[in-house]
């Protein structure tokens, strides 16, 4: 006892200093446990989003892939000839959309609102390409693809069904590639 005398026993206080911590060995393995799981996490995230089911997942969170809705009756093939449109709406009232008869047997369908500022795209069966006439841009009808003006994304395609001589929309693929 006698040669501790004089010496100053006390450990300064300094907030970054974990000497005045007396749970700091726990505290370090928090700490190092966090990290852990962080690590573990990531590790399972970057492995689901590898598998095939993963990658569907994230489409669908993100917005692409196909998605869904109640059927609806577009047309009676009779009443739409090669080469013209027919317009509705779908999914909704407020979603318009085109379905163009490309052949005999060949139909397509998307919703018109232009992928660059809205404007409603029409189909023009002289040019025979989706048009955009506020900035003259212009879309693919087999693809949805822009091919000429400002719009950089293809127009939503709805995916369709052939039966009883009408044309059916049952879901929607967004932003196809
Ligand atoms: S809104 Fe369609 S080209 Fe600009």
């Amino acid at each position: 006892m006698e040669k501790d005398k004089g010496k100053n026993n006390k450990i300064p206080f300094d907030e970054n200093n974990y000497t005045h911590n007396i749970h700091k060995q726990n505290e370090r393995l928090l700490d190092r446990r966090g990290f852990m799981k962080t690590m573990v996490g990531a590790a399972g995230v970057f492995a689901v989003s590898t598998l095939p089911w993963g990658g569907l997942a994230a489409k669908e969170l993100m917005g692409l892939g196909t998605k869904s809705h109640a059927k609806k009756k577009i047309v009676d093939i009779a009443s739409l000839p090669i080469g013209e449109a027919a317009e509705f709406s779908y999914p909704s009232e407020h979603e318009s959309a085109l379905l163009i008869r490309l052949g005999e047997n060949e139909y397509k369908a998307y919703q018109n609102a232009c992928t660059h500022l809205k404007c409603p795209v029409f189909w023009s069966s002289e040019e025979e390409k989706m048009v955009c006439p506020c900035h003259h841009g212009y879309f693919d009808p087999k693809s949805g693809k822009p091919t000429a003006g400002p719009p950089r994304r293809p127009l939503p395609e709805i995916v369709i069904a052939v039966e009883n001589d009408a044309v059916f929309a049952t879901g929607v693929k967004r932003y196809e590639a």
